[in-house]
């Protein structure tokens, strides 16, 4: 009985002890939105949890290993012992329980990091290798930051152009991933004014790494002011528009406007040209070929050119009056 009792006080000890050292060594981000309350909350019962069962293991083991040494001249073998069904039906049902308690509070927290606020602002987040877009509808333009008002929630509605992204800010403390040909909704109501990375979570080819974007959380007047500004800059000339989606959907990444090769054909004087396809016919560069080529990409493959290499998805992704843009520029380069 006295070594229980012993064990007993050195273990409170020790979880008191791993459980200080754990949280002076700043495991987490400053909090930054409402749905991380509740995850903080469970982060903080995990880590009483890790200090306590990391101590019931440790702190017997090493307390065997000093007090029942053998001691000088024990030869003989240890005592045996049969098992005990009381300490079998303990260590099972104390676990079974904490475990479906654990599971309880996270499915709580899980329905609550999903509530929905319906006037939560729309924020549509396009994911692609390797870079972050951020439409707002309500206000017709496209941002490479996250720009979002403190205190209101916003509902990213989220798809992906070509590979599984995911969208990870840790101060949010809220993680999705992003499937190509699906829109997956995350909700997060942010509640600290400041600056914040929003990192690819999942790894999505060779900039993986690279691919983060800008996230301010601004007071509301500014928030409004910024979208005003956005609208005001935004161009009015469908050139400029094909130019600037050229680069938000990254068609520039791999079209060059300069004539030089790169992964695909370069838009210098490819406008009316009569362009080699793969399959030895030629076509004239208008606007039905070039609708054709952002549309379904793999239908006419250029001679020289490898087929199944740009997303078939910009269809979807692009409204007709982008595809319209977009050929505009295209024609503005001939
Ligand atoms: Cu996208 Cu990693």
């Amino acid at each position: 009985m006295k070594h229980f009792i012993i064990i007993a006080v050195l273990v409170i000890a020790s979880t008191l002890a791993i459980h200080t050292g754990l949280g002076s060594i700043g495991l987490l981000p400053r909090l930054a939105s409402a749905q991380g309350v509740s995850i903080d909350q469970l982060f903080g019962i995990y880590t009483w949890a890790i200090a306590f069962v990391f101590s019931l293991i440790i702190v017997p083991l090493f307390y065997s290993f000093v007090v029942f040494r053998r001691k000088k001249g024990e030869t003989g073998d240890g005592v045996y012992m049969e098992g005990s069904s009381k300490l079998e039906i303990a260590w099972t049902l104390l676990p079974l329980i904490a475990v479906l308690y654990l599971a309880y509070l996270g499915a709580q927290s899980l329905s609550e990091t999903r509530r929905v606020d319906p006037s939560a602002m729309v924020v549509k987040v396009i994911a692609e290798q390797w870079n972050w877009q951020f439409q707002y509808p309500d206000y017709l333009f496209a941002s490479k930051s996250l720009y979002l008002p403190v205190g209101q929630q916003v509902d990213l509605q989220m798809t992906s152009l070509d590979v599984t992204h995911s969208f990870f800010v840790p101060e949010f403390r809220l993680k999705q991933d992003i499937l190509p040909g699906r829109t997956v909704d995350l909700r997060v109501t942010p509640t600290l004014i400041g600056h914040y990375t929003v990192e690819c979570a999942q790894l999505c080819g060779k900039n993986h790494t690279t691919m983060v974007a800008d996230v301010y959380v601004v007071t509301n007047a500014d928030f409004q002011a910024w979208a005003k500004q956005q609208v005001a800059n935004a161009p009015k000339d469908p050139v400029l528009i094909g130019e600037q989606l050229a680069s938000l959907y990254g068609c520039s990444v791999c079209h060059s406007t300069d004539g030089s090769k790169k992964v695909g054909p370069t838009w210098l004087h490819l406008y009316q040209s009569s362009v080699a396809l793969s399959d030895g016919t030629r076509v004239t560069a208008d606007a039905k070929y070039l609708n054709n080529s952002i549309t379904d990409p793999n239908s006419q493959i250029v001679s020289g050119f490898s087929p199944n290499v740009m997303p078939a998805t910009f269809a979807q992704a692009l409204t007709l009056t982008q595809i319209q843009d977009l050929i505009a520029y295209i024609e503005s380069l001939k």
